[in-house]
């Protein structure tokens, strides 16, 4: 049985929850972000949306985008450890995948280390697709990055696919889902 307490819940990020996201990111990441990043993301640059994924009354995830035109970027997602592998990153995933929707953009781009089979085939499960690699992108080993692209979320494959999953999640707060049609909202 599910209890409702531990029911998801997504909000946007706020500058008292940094501490805990750096918490996570820390423990999470093999190198994480400057201490400064996250509040300089929500205070100074418009192009930024963050979300944390709450479950009672702490964040079991986070995840953030850039939005610029018709392309979002997704520029972090964590799992805390202890809910990683119980569908929690494929619900932040998705709660991401919405704001680009919400946000008018018409595709999403990431970066994602090879090394990282569990977050690859997350993105794949979306419909992503590795379009490139940067050479030596991550500085703290010198790892390539693969670049992985949505192609149009409004294309219907791949948003009947996001509605499908939307749709099962079990979180408060996703907001409205795009319309199925074409071109969406
Ligand atoms: C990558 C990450 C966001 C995934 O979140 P998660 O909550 O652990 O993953 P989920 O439980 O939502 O599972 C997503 C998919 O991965 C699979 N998966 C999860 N853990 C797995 C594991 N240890 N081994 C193999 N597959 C795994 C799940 O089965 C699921 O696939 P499915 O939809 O086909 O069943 C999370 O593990 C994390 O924060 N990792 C550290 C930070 C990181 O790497 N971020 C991504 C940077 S690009």
């Amino acid at each position: 049985m599910i209890l409702i307490s531990q029911r998801l819940r997504l909000a946007p990020m706020q500058i008292q929850d940094i501490p805990e996201v750096r918490a996570i990111e820390i423990d999470v990441f093999p190198s994480p972000w400057p201490g400064n990043a996250y509040h300089r993301e929500l205070t100074g640059n418009r192009s930024a949306h963050y979300q944390c994924l709450w479950r009672e009354d702490q964040i079991a995830a986070y995840g953030g985008l850039w939005v610029v035109g018709e392309e979002a970027h997704v520029t972090t997602i964590g799992v805390r450890r202890s809910e990683q592998g119980r569908g929690v990153g494929r619900t932040m995933f998705c709660a991401l995948v919405n704001r680009a929707y919400e946000l008018g953009a018409n595709f999403i781009s990431l970066e994602v280390r090879p090394s990282n089979e569990v977050a690859i085939h997350l993105y794949d499960s979306f419909g992503f697709r590795i379009l490139g690699r940067r050479r030596g992108y991550y500085t703290d080993n010198g790892e390539d990055a693969l670049v992985m692209w949505s192609d149009l979320i409004h294309a219907p494959r791949f948003k009947a696919h996001f509605l499908h999953v939307a749709g099962s999640l079990e979180a408060e707060g996703l907001g409205p889902l795009p319309d199925p049609g074409w071109p969406g909202r």
